[in-house]
């Protein structure tokens, strides 16, 4: 079941990198964080290269805003870099991650060791609408289509020196979004390929 399953990610993949093409983002080696958390979450492996992404583009590490949080994982990781960290979330889910129950108060209650970390709940729409703020970073990780993916982008990218995204791999929607989106703001594309991929639009 396996083998057929990952038969099937590489001939995705492929088609992805075919259609969509990027600069790859190559690494010469990884950097893990003193702070995680310990559970199996689909961005696991991608905390080792925030540090290179951080060095190589030059990015400051006063504020980073994160569109996606779910259990944390990612919001914990990248606090080990920033003066804070800004994570907006609906807390219930979505279609690509299965709906459920609201667990900002949960969350809320076990992240508040980090005092780095604020959590927001609210749709990423109803923040954006009006909203003029800079930050060094801006991290998309929510409901993987094409519409939420670019409208979220187009956002991020006239807000932050650079905006990185989740699941480039696994979903083709993401990886159109980030080509899209460098192709109209004239910005360079680089696709990190392991972990499910990470597009990173500078
Ligand atoms: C794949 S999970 C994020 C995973 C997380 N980055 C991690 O480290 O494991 C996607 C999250 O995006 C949130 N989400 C989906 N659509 C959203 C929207 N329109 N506004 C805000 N959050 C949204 C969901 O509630 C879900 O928690």
């Amino acid at each position: 079941m396996r083998d057929i399953l990952n038969i099937y990610y590489k001939s995705v993949e492929e088609k992805i990198n075919r259609r969509y093409p990027a600069l790859p983002y190559q690494l010469a080696q990884l950097n893990y964080p003193k702070n995680l958390l310990r559970y199996d979450s689909h961005w696991g492996g991608l905390e080792s290269i925030i540090l290179n992404i951080l060095i190589r583009f030059e990015v400051p590490r006063n504020n980073c805003l994160e569109f996606g949080t779910e259990y944390g994982y990612s919001a914990v990781a990248l606090s080990n870099y920033f003066y804070s960290v800004t994570c907006v979330d609906t807390f219930e889910r979505d279609v690509n991650a299965g709906k459920h129950t609201n667990n900002y108060n949960e969350l809320a209650e076990g992240l508040s060791v980090w005092e780095n970390i604020q959590l927001i709940k609210s749709d990423f729409r109803y923040l954006i609408a009006g909203n003029d703020s800079e930050y060094d970073l801006i991290y998309i990780d929510i409901v993987h289509n094409f519409t939420d993916t670019y409208d979220c982008d187009i956002w991020a990218s006239k807000h932050s020196q650079c905006t990185v995204f989740h699941d480039t791999q696994s979903y083709p929607e993401v990886n159109k979004a980030c080509y899209h989106l460098a192709e109209e703001t004239h910005k360079k594309f680089y696709n990190y390929e392991k972990f499910l991929g990470l597009g990173i639009i500078v």
